[in-house]
């Protein structure tokens, strides 16, 4: 197999390009210590895109991606466009093409508690520790794609949900294979009870779980999934959702872990890949240095996977334990003794580079110094 990745960078908006910049710090040092060679070309999307260009995903930008090994995403919008109900373009836009076009089916969201970190969660120890849960949501249908219509005139607007058998089938397989790795128990989360989309959805599984009999498959409303989720997490292993359930449960769950900016993700397509994490732009962040790079640092992990360089996302993600364990973290976890974006950064690449012969210090960090004694 090929050493060289060429990776398509689309930082985008707010935190999206420091936190997106470690990431790359990280692959840089990763590529040196496993003597592989990442090629990195930046390409604009969202907001930044729309300033400079008027088109939230321009041609190039989908060009670059469709020719690179994987994309390794930032995060997406801008406040001039989240107050002005009227604007004609918006950033989300970019995104929503660019999974589409990619064909991007298949979002995989893992979601797990930190020991060290578990008082930062606002739930109960008990009941969130050992958490250990894929979300898988589907990504280029639903609501999210279907006709979308608004008639100012008459004072309505309509968005259709649509799903196909086989938009349901390849998700669903994944989901199965991921359960078989795991602990062996899928939950479709739907609301088929009111929706004829969901019934759909349970039928299809229901099909294909004929072919994965060590599988047990459940179902569950969302509305008591979004119950459960807090009350009882540890009673979920891997999730399969249509896109919307899929968004918003998906930003529930993250509470658990005690930082939305711990949660990475994937989005395959048979031809192409991206990875980003979950959190959005945080505009209020932008440029201070303060925002986590966790969740983009471990988005780098999950790209790791998807080329098959399985030692070096070994690695990559005992390092960033490593951080967590020893509270190297931004202030989001750590109000006492913060660290800096870039400062995390580095720390988690020097212990990928030096950690079988060297320790830490706490105080050379905060002095900007070198982390190696
Ligand atoms: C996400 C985001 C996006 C979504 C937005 C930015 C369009 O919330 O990736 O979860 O809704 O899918
Ligand atoms: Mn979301």
């Amino acid at each position: 197999m090929s050493k060289h990745f060429k990776i398509a960078v689309l930082s985008g908006d707010g935190i999206g390009p420091e936190v997106t910049l470690e990431s790359i710090k990280i692959l840089k040092t990763i590529g040196e210590v496993f003597e592989y060679s990442f090629e990195f070309e930046n390409g604009l999307v969202g907001a930044e895109a729309i300033f400079q260009t008027g088109n939230p995903l321009p041609d190039e930008t989908l060009e670059l991606c469709k020719s690179s090994d994987a994309v390794l995403f930032g995060a997406i919008g801008d406040p001039s466009f989240d107050n002005n109900p009227d604007a004609k373009v918006r950033p989300e836009q970019g995104l929503l093409k660019l999974r589409k076009e990619l064909g991007l089916f298949a979002n995989i969201r893992p979601l797990k508690t930190y020991k060290s970190l578990i008082k930062k969660s606002p739930l109960k120890e008990e009941i969130i520790d050992g958490t250990d849960i894929q979300i898988f949501r589907e990504l280029v249908s639903g609501i999210y794609f279907g006709e979308k219509f608004t008639d100012s005139e008459e004072g309505y607007a309509y968005d259709v949900c649509k799903y196909t058998v086989n938009e349901i089938t390849p998700i669903a397989h994944m989901a199965f294979q991921e359960a078989q790795k795991r602990r062996k128990k899928l939950t479709l989360v739907d609301k088929a009870n009111v929706l004829d989309t969901s019934r759909l959805w349970r039928k299809t599984c229901k099909e294909i779980a004929e072919q994965y009999p060590d599988v047990e498959l459940d179902f569950i409303f969302v509305d008591n999934a979004a119950m459960q989720l807090i009350l009882n997490p540890k009673s979920f292993d891997v999730i399969l959702t249509e896109n919307m359930f899929g968004d918003i449960i998906s930003d529930e769950a993250s509470v658990i872990g005690g930082s939305i900016g711990l949660l990475p993700s994937a989005s395959i397509g048979s031809e192409n890949a991206m990875f980003e994490p979950i959190h959005g732009s945080y505009p209020q962040a932008k440029g201070k240095g303060i925002a986590n790079p966790i969740a983009s640092i471990l988005s780098a992990a999950m790209m790791l996977d998807y080329l098959k360089l399985d030692a070096a996302a070994e690695k990559l993600r005992e390092s960033v334990e490593h951080a967590i364990e020893n509270r190297y973290v931004t202030v989001d976890l750590s109000a006492q003794q913060p660290y800096s974006t870039a400062e995390v950064g580095s720390f988690i690449a020097d212990y990928i580079r030096f950690s079988e012969k060297s320790y830490y210090n706490h105080e050379n960090v905060s002095l900007g110094k070198s982390t190696i004694v």
